[in-house]
């Protein structure tokens, strides 16, 4: 078997890389011959020893490097478990169906399991038994006892692995456990605690957030480290599933959309729009028959501009002369030379849309025509000119600059939403269609996955686009959301000490994955030679001629009842094909977005004789098609797809839903020169030159090896601009993960820390001194701001007597403050109950951090909105964001320290502690006349005022006051605990319940 791996791929890195895994192949099957002789206790009793003497090792270098050494021993050890569960015909449950076991690993097999122990991605065929390849691995790497994870596409996915291949680990002697979403943290934790756990991306990422961006102690937390995971269909995951990244979300205080007042002027718009592009596009008609034919492309490229899918223009593509023209006058119009004449043939329209990127762009008669009061309510104004001009001006005072430039950017920050309203709403409506990028569903948006066709309920575009499809549908506009927490799923990943991910399809996107990963990939033999016959691309003309062609053949597959997988796009598609297919009564399953509940099972029947599965391109991924009886005989499962999809994994993936593990099969893909892809992708001029050649009749194909050459450049191309899509979208979230790392880190720090208090002393001693030198270190000295600062933060009751700060140097004055505010906090400390106040310290921060962290990543959404909106002013967006999120980040930090120090003495863990701690402090210090609206402090001071118990040696906590009543704290002016019930578990999460915790009113 490893011969023929060898000769299979010569000379390659790739096949240099595997070669030098061959001598560990044979060594595995050395000690699996071996351990034919053990019992079964004995080769359990391998796990346990495994386990123990790894767990003795604690330099996580050393622990690679042992784990490396015992890797054929291991590897023959999952692989002999798995010989006996065969040879027993070992039965069981899978997802409620009997099962029983009936694979012992293949050499190529173990050579993909050591290619994911080195953290490199596998790339094996559909069908090569991945999830078994998983477990050589996962086992390996689990005896450390720092967990292995599987990350797969669905929950489905992961349930079914983790108690298929449960049989094995189990009898191996190691715990497995699998992430549902609907699970509580409880059961989470168990199976993270688990030695294999199986889950889906979003459930990893989602813990990830809840544990650092909201538990509040160890205890609540779930996961317990990244330490190895394998990616199930890692390109999926890795690569399209990249460009949502995943988000907690709690409804924003405030919403600033103004979707629904500019709806009803918008549709008129887009009306107004399309009878001008038809009356265009039939003037062109007119010139075409006249023989004008300059002219009538000129028009049809200006109805382009307007209405990229206007049916008229669809139609004039289908022509070769008419397209050449169009073409011509598109490629003509985007030289240096006629940017003006471009310009001005824009300015015929009432906007322009690209349907390329997305972009809409108002012209100065749509902008008339929305606001004809003025025009130039739409009009980004020049910000740098205006700032220069008021600069120059020497009139005003400086105070009068910083006044106007702020009034000047207020206007232009309004200026730049109501754009970013109006081009969200024209491309809700000119380039997002209902039933292909969403459907609409209880009243809701749902957006399809348009790699999957899946719906992905709960997420949502971002940047307000969301809205403006739900105005456009005239279903509820939901509030926008607020960020609670995010990450995207490449920097979850990068949590990982060790990453390795395996799929059918991997080698398009190598180089991605090395860039932003750092995984490599190896291309892994199939076990069998493929049998699989794939067939050149059918070319049509328009998509009806297309469609016809692929029932044709459909019709002929079914009558001879081989079973056919016929792969779409879209939602629509699947549709269209469905109804094509009930009018010549062939029987057929659909599957798509709005059935994924039966997904799996559907596919599962797709191999049986006769079957007719339509299904969106990778609906079903990652489930086992078996051919039925009699089946191989009929050439196997045929494959046919109806569109060739914008990245060349999904085709391959599509392909590789037939001919599994050496079975027969075959496959063919239609396209027509409508598809979206060839539209806007593909080499449009070639494209008409042979259609001119050849001369195209009505229903007559194209099919030739080097058109799908053609079709494949236009591929590559969209790749390019997708990768280049996400690359951004990953810069603009490494700044977040900066940020991210730092507040978390700082966060589990708060919540592991057996000794808080150093923790506050850190703050007071990092922010008192940037207080003092915001107050001391200018010209000229603000004590008096200092002493009110001072006495509406700590209750110090100082005076300028007392203080005498001008004795001494600013860095000695912090000290001074340095040293009275921790003196006060022992003392108020020291009323209460220990473990009590250590619980209270953590909260103090972590409130802090949660409340202001969240505000950051709200104001850090605003910001990234703003500054693509800068894009329009010709700025980069990315660095205006790097600068300005970095300055922000310097604040929050500054923030939250400041925070603590606010509530240190506005918090208690026990209100009696806390009376009794006021009730040492000086008259003088408390306003009596606190608003009533703070009840518990009000309360409080009431009780004081009626019964002032200085206690004992307290009585000194007179401390500096002299009674001339300087500067008083407005104290309690809140107590920092949230509302809870009595018998909750009390929120500073000591464990207790609130009552008998922070809830304790004497
Ligand atoms: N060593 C083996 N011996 C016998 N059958 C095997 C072996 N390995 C895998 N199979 C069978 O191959 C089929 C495909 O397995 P699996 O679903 O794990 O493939 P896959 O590589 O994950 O495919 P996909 O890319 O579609 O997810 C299953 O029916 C499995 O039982
Ligand atoms: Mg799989």
């Amino acid at each position: 078997m490893v011969n023929w791996i060898l000769k299979k791929i010569f000379g390659s890195k790739n096949a240099r890389e595997l070669k030098r895994l061959a001598p560990t192949v044979r060594r595995i099957n050395e000690f699996d011959e071996q351990f034919k002789n053990l019992s079964d206790d004995n080769l359990r009793a391998k796990t346990a020893a495994w386990k123990d003497e790894l767990s003795k090792i604690s330099d996580p270098e050393e622990q690679w490097r042992r784990l490396e050494e015992i890797l054929p021993e291991a590897f023959a050890a999952v692989k002999n478990a798995a010989r006996r569960l065969k040879d027993r015909h070992h039965s069981f449950t899978v997802c409620d169906q009997p099962m029983t076991w009936d694979m012992v690993h293949f050499d190529v097999q173990l050579v993909g399991g050591m290619v994911l122990h080195r953290g490199r991605i596998a790339e094996m065929a559909t069908g090569e038994g991945k999830t078994l390849v998983a477990t050589l691995p996962l086992y390996l790497n689990a005896l450390t006892g720092r967990g292995s994870h599987l990350v797969t596409v669905n929950d489905y996915l992961a349930r079914r692995d983790a108690e298929w291949m449960g049989a094995l680990y189990n009898f191996l002697g190691l715990t497995v456990g699998c992430i549902q979403h609907d699970q509580e943290p409880d059961v989470r934790r168990q199976q993270y605690a688990c030695d294999i756990t199986y889950g889906t991306n979003s459930e990893f990422g989602f813990d990830y957030l809840r544990d650092n961006g909201m538990a509040t102690t160890r205890e609540q937390q779930v996961q317990r480290g990244y330490h190895f995971a394998i990616v199930d269909e890692v390109d999926s995951i890795l690569i399209d599933e990249a460009r949502t990244p995943l988000i907690i979300s709690g409804p924003a205080t405030i919403s600033t959309h103004q979707y629904d007042k500019w709806k009803p002027l918008i549709e008129q718009l887009v009306r107004k729009q399309t009878m001008l592009c038809n009356r265009v596009a039939s003037e062109a008609a007119e010139k075409f028959e006249q023989g004008d034919i300059e002219t009538a492309g000129r028009l049809m490229f200006k109805v382009k501009l307007g209405q990229p899918r206007n049916k008229q223009l669809l139609r004039m593509m289908e022509d070769p002369e008419k397209r050449r023209a169009i073409d011509k006058a598109e490629l003509s119009f985007y030289t240096d030379t006629r940017k003006e004449e471009l310009f001005l043939l824009k300015e015929e329209l009432f906007f322009t849309i690209d349907e390329k990127s997305n972009e809409s762009d108002l012209s100065e008669q749509g902008r008339s025509f929305l606001n004809p009061d003025d025009p130039n309510a739409f009009v980004l104004p020049d910000l740098i000119n205006e700032f220069t001009e008021i600069d120059l001006d020497t009139t005003l005072s400086d105070e009068e600059k910083d006044k106007k430039k702020s009034e000047r950017q207020q206007h232009c920050d309004e200026q730049a939403e109501r754009i970013h309203n109006i081009s969200n709403l024209l491309r809700a409506y000119c380039v997002f269609d209902k039933d292909v990028q969403y459907v609409v569903e209880e009243n809701k948006v749902v957006i399809v996955d348009e790699f999957t066709g899946r719906k992905m309920p709960g997420r949502r575009w971002s940047d307000g686009l969301h809205q403006a499809v739900e105005a456009k549908e005239g279903v509820q506009i939901d509030r926008e959301t607020q960020t609670l927490a995010t990450i995207t799923i490449q920097n979850y990943f990068r949590l990982y000490d060790k990453l390795a991910g395996m799929t059918g399809t991997a080698e398009t996107e190598a180089a991605e994955f090395h860039d932003i990963y750092k995984l490599d990939v190896n291309v892994i033999p199939t076990n069998r030679p493929v049998a699989r016959k794939d067939h050149n691309d059918r070319i049509y003309k328009t998509r009806r001629e297309k469609y016809n062609a692929v029932i044709n053949e459909i019709r002929e597959h079914h009558n001879k009842q081989q079973p056919v997988l016929v792969g779409t796009v879209s939602v629509e598609a699947s549709e269209l094909l469905s109804r094509m297919l009930k009018r010549e009564k062939i029987p057929h399953n659909v599957l798509n977005a709005k059935f994924h509940m039966q997904e799996a099972e559907i596919v599962q029947r797709a191999g049986q004789p006769g079957t007719v599965t339509i299904s969106t391109n990778m609906a079903g991924r990652g489930t086992d098609i078996k051919l039925g009886q009699g089946v191989p005989e009929l050439g196997g499962l045929f494959v046919l797809g109806t569109e060739r999809h914008e990245a060349r994994r999904i085709d391959r993936q599509l392909r590789g839903r037939c001919a599994r593990q050496g079975d027969p099969g075959g496959s063919r893909f239609y396209v027509s020169f409508e598809d979206d892809l060839m539209r806007n992708f593909g080499a449009a001029d070639r494209m008409t030159k042979i259609m001119e050649r050849f001369g195209l009749e009505e229903g007559q194909e194209l099919e030739h090896r080097w058109l799908n050459k053609s079709v494949e450049t236009a591929q590559k191309r969209v790749e390019q601009r997708n990768y280049m899509i996400r690359k951004r979208t990953l810069d603009f979230d490494d700044v977040m993960n900066m940020q991210r790392e730092v507040v978390y880190t700082y966060r589990n720090e708060v919540i592991d820390s057996e000794d808080p208090r150093t923790l506050i002393f850190e703050v007071i001693n990092e922010a008192i001194p940037a207080k003092v030198n915001e107050f001391l270190d200018i010209d000229e000295p603000n004590y008096s701001g200092l002493i009110h600062w001072v006495n509406t933060t700590f209750p110090l009751g100082l005076t300028k007597e007392k203080a005498q700060f001008d004795s001494r140097s600013v860095e000695e004055n912090a000290q001074f403050l340095i040293g009275k505010v921790k003196e006060a906090y022992e003392r108020k400390s020291s009323h209460e109950e220990p473990t009590a106040v250590k619980s209270l310290e953590r909260y103090i921060i972590l409130n802090a951090i949660d409340r202001l962290w969240q505000e950051h990543l709200y104001a850090m959404d605003a910001l990234r909105e703003g500054v693509y909106l800068r894009g329009y002013a010709q700025k980069d967006p990315l660095i205006e964001y790097k600068t300005e999120a970095y300055d922000m980040f310097v604040e929050l930090m500054a923030n939250i320290k400041n925070e603590v120090l606010h509530n240190l003495f506005r918090s208690t863990s026990n209100l009696q502690a806390f009376e009794n701690f006021l009730a040492t402090l000086p008259q003088f210090l408390l306003k009596e006349d606190a608003p009533s609206a703070a009840t518990a402090g009000a309360d409080i001071a009431a009780k004081r005022a009626r019964q002032p118990q200085p206690v004992g040696a307290m009585a000194g906590v007179a401390m500096d006051g002299d009674g001339s009543g300087e500067g008083y704290i407005d104290l309690p002016a809140r107590r920092s605990l949230p509302k809870v019930g009595r018998n909750e578990p009390c929120p500073c999460g000591s464990g207790k319940k609130y009552k008998n915790c922070c809830g304790r009113t004497a």
